[in-house]
């Protein structure tokens, strides 16, 4: 399974209420003499803007604390004692920003009788997807870290793995009645893959399962995904449930209760659009800060390290089409890269699952390359070849950071 490391740095874009958090952690802070200046500057806005919106804080306890805090607005800002500080950290951490969802104020839409009808078309477009451009088994089993690319251990696809110390459990989705999804209802399975809520209604973590990119499928589509996956053979593995994280941030976690018609795909780039956003290349490709938001500006110009397991990381590439990106591209050499896992001599990461990509057909590949050319160039050098270091750009650590 590949996840990301979610570096918790200071951001311009990160709300006020998480940066003043940052700010007060930071070993830099705790040497500065600016106290005051951050207290003021940072801390008194967040009490005011809280103040002004009371009804956006998490719990009424929480709105107490602050509420109380507030109240001395002056002395605050002239006192700064450790204490006080502290006491607003705990109660800001406590209450969690108001632009992030979250499991109190999130609501899973209740379960729906429905079954999708088992049609050899639909068997063939879900296979298509869930081992090709939705790359959901180089999550959901064991894979074979001897094969270039890291392909599924064979016989044990869709049968969950627990990632350890490195990551989450991702489930058994193989129709096994016991230990895997054999009992679930096809809405629970349609419920988990675009909106985020387990067969349990536990909300799943953003970070590790890219449904918010799922979000986007056709209704056709996720139909052929469920489908297929009651087609697989069920394979009996018991896992442990995966891990609850406290304070999850879960922006896209919401309902669907409209239809997703099929997308328009007349063009290339239409075609690639649809297929970019269904692959989740941004899940890797485009920064996020703590409420998962993107960073903007930095669309698909990479620079998040992507770990899997007790593997070595990478960072993902910009691949924007400015010359720190890849302008050097031509549609041959993407459909190279993709199917080969090479950039000329260079075996790229398998953190990058081009092994499920490369089951995509020409066609699908030349449309997904045509979209990337509409993106804009982003100048943001990630070199994988050069040490991990931060850079200026983003604000993070990644490959060849200094060279920004
Ligand atoms: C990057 C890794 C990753 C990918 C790719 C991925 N998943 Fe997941 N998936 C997970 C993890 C981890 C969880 C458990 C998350 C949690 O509970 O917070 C999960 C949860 C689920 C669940 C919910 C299980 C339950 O208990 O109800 C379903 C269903 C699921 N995934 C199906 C899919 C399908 C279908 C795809 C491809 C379209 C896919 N996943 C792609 C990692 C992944
Ligand atoms: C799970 C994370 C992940 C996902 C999803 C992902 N990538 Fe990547 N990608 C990476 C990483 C990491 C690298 C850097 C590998 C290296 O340099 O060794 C990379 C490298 C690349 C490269 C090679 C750039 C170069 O250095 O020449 C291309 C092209 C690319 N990705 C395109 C895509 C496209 C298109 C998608 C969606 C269809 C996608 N990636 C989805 C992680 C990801």
């Amino acid at each position: 399974m590949v996840w990301l490391t979610e570096t918790a740095q200071p951001f311009p874009n990160v709300s006020p209420s998480r940066l003043a958090i940052y700010q007060l952690q930071s070993p830099t802070f705790k040497k500065a003499k600016r106290r005051r200046k951050v207290m003021t500057s940072l801390i008194a806005p967040i009490i005011r803007n809280h103040l002004n919106s009371p009804v956006l804080l998490g719990g009424s306890q929480c709105g107490s604390i602050i509420f109380l805090r507030a109240s001395l607005p002056m002395r605050i800002g002239l006192i700064c004692r450790a204490a006080t500080i502290l006491s607003i950290v705990a109660a800001l951490l406590g209450c969690r920003s108001p632009s992030s969802n979250n499991q109190e104020t999130l609501k899973a839409r209740p379960l729906i009788p429905r079954e999708f009808v088992r049609t050899p078309e639909r068997l063939v477009r879900g296979s298509y997807l869930v081992n090709g451009v939705a790359w959901c088994f180089s999550c959901h089993d064991p894979l074979d870290f001897s094969k270039p690319g890291w392909p599924p251990v064979l016989g044990k696809e869709g049968s969950g793995y627990d990632w350890g110390s490195f990551g989450q459990v991702a489930p058994n989705i193989t129709p096994d009645l016991e230990t895997g999804a054999g009992s679930w209802t096809d809405d629970m399975l349609a419920r988990a893959i675009r909106e985020g809520v387990a067969h349990d209604g536990h909300f799943l973590n953003p970070a590790v399962m890219p449904y918010e990119f799922y979000r986007a499928m056709s209704d056709e589509d996720l139909a052929s995904v469920i489908v297929y996956l009651r087609s697989i053979p069920p394979v009996r593995n018991h896992l442990p449930l995966p891990k609850t994280t406290d304070n999850l941030v879960t922006p896209y976690a919401v309902p669907i209760t409209s239809p997703i018609p099929q997308p328009n795909i007349s063009t290339p780039q239409k075609r690639g659009a649809y297929l970019v956003q269904i692959a989740g290349c941004q899940y890797c490709h485009t920064l996020r800060d703590v409420n998962r938001r993107s960073l903007p500006g930095l669309e698909f110009a990479g620079g998040d390290l992507v770990t899997t397991g007790p593997h070595p990381e990478a960072s993902s590439a910009n691949i924007t089409q400015d010359p720190s990106g890849i302008s050097y591209y031509d549609e041959a050499q993407f459909l190279k890269t993709i199917r080969t896992g090479k950039v000329g001599a260079r075996q790229i990461s398998p953190n990058m699952p081009w092994w499920y990509f490369a089951r995509m057909t020409d066609e699908d590949l030349k449309s997904v390359f045509a979209f990337l050319r509409t993106v804009k160039p982003v100048h943001h050098r990630v070199d994988n070849t050069e040490p991990v270091s931060y850079c200026r750009i983003c604000g993070r650590k990644h490959a060849g950071g200094a060279l920004n």
